[in-house]
């Protein structure tokens, strides 16, 4: 099973994952379950990584096609293997930060990044949550936690596209994709969350 976490910096999907892979963990055993991340997920992931967050990238497709050259490898090396062996794979970020980033936020055509997905030929998640959360109220956590990268650092009205591509994307796909309104405290967050993933493991 595949499952992914989506929303801008600030809405707290990192500590969401990391509890929900805790306790998929404590249910279903040591081993079952692989937490892992994108941009540099895998093992020479964090040379790409670096390069994205640094912003030094000057043509207009540079950041997409690393974002692939980055998801190709991950797959490669890291999702595939771990679906192969029925291991559980929380992935923070997928496709659709691809989508709301750069097809949205930097207006890149989406019809061709959805060609270049099915060329790569990238599952589709089983289950995807959407941590929708406006940009100002991550904006103000964020200063309270102190920086941003230089992708999310961009202006107000890029984060306004990217909330909008996620909620597009919702609305298309609202069987895959799962909104939770991150405004909540943490441990609702996690309520929510740990109800759905048992829902969807046992339905398996
Ligand atoms: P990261 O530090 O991982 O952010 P977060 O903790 O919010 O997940 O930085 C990843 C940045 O890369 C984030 O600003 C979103 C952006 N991004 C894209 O623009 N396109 C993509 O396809 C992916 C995977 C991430």
């Amino acid at each position: 099973m595949f499952i992914t976490f989506e929303g801008i910096d600030g809405c707290g999907k990192t500590t969401q994952t990391c509890r929900i892979a805790d306790y998929l963990e404590s249910r279903l055993g040591e081993g079952a379950v692989l937490l892992t991340q994108e941009p540099g997920g895998w093992p020479q992931g964090e040379k790409i990584r670096e390069i994205l967050l640094a912003g030094h990238l000057e043509h207009s497709l540079s950041e997409l096609f690393l974002f692939l050259v980055d998801r190709c490898e991950h797959l490669s090396q890291v999702i595939l293997p771990a679906l192969n062996e029925g291991r559980v794979v929380l992935c923070d970020r997928y496709t659709d930060s691809t989508l709301a980033y750069q097809a949205w936020g930097r207006g890149l055509p989406r019809a061709r990044i959805e060609a270049l997905f099915d060329w790569c030929a990238f599952p589709r998640p089983d289950l995807t949550f959407w941590f929708a959360l406006p940009p100002a109220v991550a904006a103000e956590r964020l200063k309270r936690r102190g920086g941003t990268d230089r992708i999310e650092s961009a202006d107000d009205a890029f984060l306004d596209r990217v909330v909008a591509g996620y909620e597009a994307l919702w609305r298309e796909d609202s069987a895959r994709i799962c909104r939770i309104d991150a405004s909540r405290d943490e441990e609702h967050l996690f309520a929510s969350l740990r109800l759905i993933v048992t829902e969807t493991v046992e339905a398996r």
